[in-house]
């Protein structure tokens, strides 16, 4: 692990907003960084922690060791995060950890603990197709996302995230009125169900339709397990809005913090690898000149080593 040293105290990067209030990247300690905010400041929280495989996880010239924790060190280590990310949330702020098959069972009932049971919103599972295929098993193709909310009174915008609905199921498609609508007949009630093809559906709680980077993908930064901006910016759009704040405390190259830039929510992020901080510095850099050039300015941030 390379020192946050070398990273300067604070660099400020400006897109020529007239907002002065900065954004956050920050060259440190997770841990470390959450416990100096305030209580109740975070709208949604998304987190892509090592998931304590032990393994040196390798990209494009770009590497960093996940934790070799045994699955309950692994917890241990995890849970003073998870509990602090909770006292950081709004009343009606998320938290969605990210995890694979290893781990995720263990951090389920440790969450469930934190936040209560009544709070675990969903499970979503985020299925891909691409890397090697399973010979004594099936094939391990999927990702776990844990959604919790602070309270029972959580944000959630449904037509932010509508995706088309498919064709070819138990439904069909007739004309109402002109409107193409997908018809289904309760059979033990007679009642007939027209959901307009046009208005798309909110989707369920596991998700195929977005595949991981390939290796020529524009997006990749290669920094090694970075996923795609389309997941996060689902996540983040089901519970944001424009202006609504948001963390990511292991950025990798950045992932949350582009998505939160482009779609116009506040970010605070953290690494504590400087590589990681360099690349996501030069994406943000990038994408914010982008939008500039469109017309939409993004806030300032701010690139500061922890204290
Ligand atoms: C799975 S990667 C995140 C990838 C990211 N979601 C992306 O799309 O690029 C986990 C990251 O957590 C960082 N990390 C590990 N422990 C940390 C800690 N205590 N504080 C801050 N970052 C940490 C690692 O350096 C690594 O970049």
């Amino acid at each position: 692990m390379e020192s946050c040293d070398s990273l300067p105290t604070v660099e400020r990067l400006e897109f020529g907003s007239s907002i002065r209030d900065a954004d956050r990247v920050i060259c440190g300690d997770g841990f470390t960084v959450l416990a100096q905010l305030p209580d109740a400041v975070l709208d949604a929280i998304y987190i892509d922690p090592p998931f304590g495989t032990g393994l040196v996880q390798k990209g494009r010239g770009h590497r960093y060791v996940d934790r070799a924790d045994d699955p309950d060190a692994f917890v241990a280590w995890l849970v003073p995060l998870l509990a602090d990310s909770r006292r950081a949330l709004a009343a009606h702020g998320s938290l969605f950890v990210h995890l694979d098959y290893r781990a995720v069972h263990y951090v389920k009932v440790a969450l469930d603990r934190l936040f209560g049971r009544e709070r675990f919103i969903n499970e979503l599972i985020w299925c891909y197709a691409v890397g090697g295929k399973g010979r004594r098993g099936f094939g391990r193709k999927h990702d776990t996302i844990l959604w919790y909310s602070r309270s029972d009174d959580w944000a959630f915008y449904p037509d932010a995230v509508r995706v088309a609905r498919r064709g070819g199921s138990h439904m069909r498609v007739v004309l109402d009125g002109g409107t193409a609508v997908q018809e289904k007949t309760d059979r033990k009630t007679g009642r007939v169900y027209r959901y307009p093809v046009a208005a798309g559906k909110v989707p369920e709680d596991w998700w195929t339709d977005i595949e991981t980077l390939n290796h020529s993908d524009r997006e990749r930064t290669g920094w090694p397990s970075q996923k795609p901006e389309r997941l996060i910016e689902r996540i983040l759009a089901a519970v944001t809005r424009p202006g609504d704040r948001v963390a990511d405390w292991f950025a990798g190259s950045g992932t949350t913090a582009a998505v939160a830039q482009r779609l116009g929510r506040r970010f605070v992020t953290t690494d504590r690898e400087p590589q990681a901080i360099e690349l996501c510095v030069a994406r943000l850099s990038a994408q914010g000149r982008a939008l500039a050039a469109q017309g939409a300015p993004p806030p300032p941030i701010e690139i500061d080593r922890q204290q």
